[in-house]
């Protein structure tokens, strides 16, 4: 037998089954619009920061939410995966259905990862209904970020001991689809939440 888990679409003959309790219904129940709010950008932009912040103002809201950060999801749903063009579209995918799942169950989804390519953000964009999905940018500069270096990891890509570093010999695609942009150099973690907040009509 040689079975492998690589490539897609292994199990043509599948068929969804139509889920009685619809993603509404889950909705109504907690009171709330599901939506995925994307955080993208470079390592160190400040996403998981803004992130945790955020879900911690929605939860106090009474918002139930759930943050989906690529350093945590590494580290279990996606921890055979490296860091090379092929294992991030596979990261950027598997959060972005993840994501999906939760959206449905009724949930604000946060999710904060590096997600480098706009081609697969665009598809995970395309996973959602019309204005369930927020894509914001955190564009904290590659220089900003290297200067912070919260985890040493610039330092360390700079002197060639990590490769295929985002912004460095890995690339970072700007997206041109953000429904806002937050640079946290210039602005407090209050500041920036606090814009987000904004942007999603949430006093
Ligand atoms: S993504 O590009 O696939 O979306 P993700 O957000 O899940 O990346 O994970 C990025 C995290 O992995 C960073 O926050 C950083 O801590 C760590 N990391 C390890 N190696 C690299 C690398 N080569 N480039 C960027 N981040 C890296």
């Amino acid at each position: 037998m040689n079975e492998t888990l690589s490539g897609l679409d292994h199990a043509p003959q599948i068929r969804p089954w139509v889920l009685s309790v619809a993603t509404d219904a889950r909705a109504a129940i907690k009171g709330q619009q599901p939506r995925c709010i994307w955080l993208t950008g470079l390592s160190g932009a400040g996403k998981s920061t803004l992130a945790n912040a955020l879900e911690i103002q929605l939860h106090q809201r009474g918002l139930h939410t759930f943050l989906l950060d690529g350093d945590n999801v590494r580290g279990g749903l996606c921890k055979d995966l490296g860091m090379g063009a092929v294992a991030r579209k596979e990261n950027m995918r598997r959060m972005a259905e993840v994501a999906r799942l939760m959206v449905e169950a009724g949930l604000v989804v946060i999710v904060a990862a590096i997600s480098p390519f706009r081609a697969e953000r665009e598809a995970a964009r395309a996973l959602f209904g019309a204005g369930q999905f927020v894509s914001v940018y955190v564009s904290t500069s590659f220089d900003a970020c290297a200067r912070r270096d919260p985890k040493g990891l610039y330092s360390k890509a700079l002197s060639g001991q990590i490769k295929d570093f985002t912004g460095l010999d890995s690339p970072y695609e700007a997206p041109l689809d953000a429904e806002c942009e937050i640079d946290t150099a210039s602005l407090s973690v209050e500041e920036a939440t606090q814009v987000l907040l904004d942007h999603l009509q949430i006093a």
